[in-house]
């Protein structure tokens, strides 16, 4: 497979300085792989794939949608008039080779970029629409968008509860003089937020490791740690940029349990963007393809799987 023709880094060398992982990991997920897993009917692909996870779906029911994105680097054109709806508790995947756009997409529903052009609009709980463009990372967050990242972000030097704990923190109210103070309401506050992010890593199978430093745990438990982080901001819509890169075959199967998990127990929508096109087949409610920035497929997994525009895009013919 014209594997060069795939891979268009930035400038730097890597798409958006994200795609470096540990030299131990490297060989995990190669786009190849990917693509046979795209077009494969293996028999490790007969699990049926998201519909049986939700049947009742409701399509009106939008819980994030980008009308017209656009963001433009200098001269290049990283993202090109963006329309993406996820629905509430689906799970929806983001696939493309590699510079597509798939991590700036995340970039600027985050507030990490400002988006060029267009909206980002987050429907919350109670029906209203709130606009996130121009808002800042952290008030996004606390609207209800978590992420994780491409190359992992932990505090590599606090232990598994004091990270989850920091995801936690944008849900606390005290503030500066409640934390010098240290005054009953801070510290009940304080107790409950240690509470709740226990009862994630209990919930997501980290509670052994609790005091464990983050730098100490198992590459596949850091992929974990990060994914309980974000959950720990109590989010809407759950983004996870390559959660699977790195990971060995029984650490994607774990992945996946744990995705399907996540979207049960918390009912929150997952948008995925994914390399590893077996777990993107059998996860995903819904499938869209990026190329150079644009949209350029949609639709169930097994519609897209069949679509040739996909399969032309990973192989890079004319
Ligand atoms: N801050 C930036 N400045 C300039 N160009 C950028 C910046 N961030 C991303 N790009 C460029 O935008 C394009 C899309 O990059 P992006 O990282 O979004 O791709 P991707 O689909 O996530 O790729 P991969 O699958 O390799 O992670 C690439 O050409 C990249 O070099
Ligand atoms: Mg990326």
């Amino acid at each position: 497979m014209p594997e060069a023709a795939i891979d268009r880094p930035g400038p730097d060398g890597s798409a958006n300085g994200e795609s470096s992982l540990p030299e131990s990991r490297q060989s995990g997920n190669s786009q190849s792989g990917s693509l046979q897993a795209l077009l494969s009917k293996s028999p490790q692909e007969a699990r049926q794939p998201a519909e049986a996870l939700s049947p009742q779906l409701d399509a009106s029911r939008i819980v994030l949608e980008t009308c017209n994105l656009s963001m433009v680097f200098g001269g290049l054109v990283a993202l090109d008039q963006v329309d993406f709806r996820v629905e509430r508790q689906s799970i929806t995947s983001l696939i493309g080779p590699n510079g597509a756009g798939k991590t700036t997409f995340f970039n600027c529903l985050t507030g990490i970029y400002p988006p060029t052009r267009g909206e980002v609009i987050l429907t919350a709980a109670d029906g209203s629409e709130i606009r996130l463009k121009g808002l800042p990372p952290d008030r996004i967050t606390k609207l209800g968008l978590a992420r994780t990242f491409q190359n992992i972000r932990l505090f590599n030097n606090l232990t598994v509860l004091e990270n989850v704990l920091i995801g936690r923190h944008c849900r606390m109210k005290a503030g500066l003089l409640g934390a010098l103070l240290r005054d009953r309401r801070t510290r009940a506050e304080e107790r409950e937020a240690a509470d709740f992010a226990y009862e994630l890593l209990v919930a997501y199978g980290l509670d052994r490791s609790v005091n464990d430093l983050a730098k100490n745990l198992p590459y596949g438990d850091q992929r974990r740690l990060e994914i309980i982080r974000a959950l720990a901001t109590g989010p809407q819509v759950l983004l996870l940029d390559e959660p699977a890169a790195g990971l060995n075959i029984s650490e994607t199967r774990e992945l996946r349990e744990l995705i399907e998990t996540v979207r049960e127990r918390e009912k929150v929508s997952i948008l995925l963007i994914e390399h590893d096109m077996s777990l993107v087949m059998t996860v995903s409610h819904k499938v869209y393809v990026m190329d150079y920035g644009r949209l350029i497929a949609q639709g169930p997994p097994d519609e897209i799987r069949r679509e040739p525009k996909v399969v032309k895009a990973y192989l890079g013919e004319e």
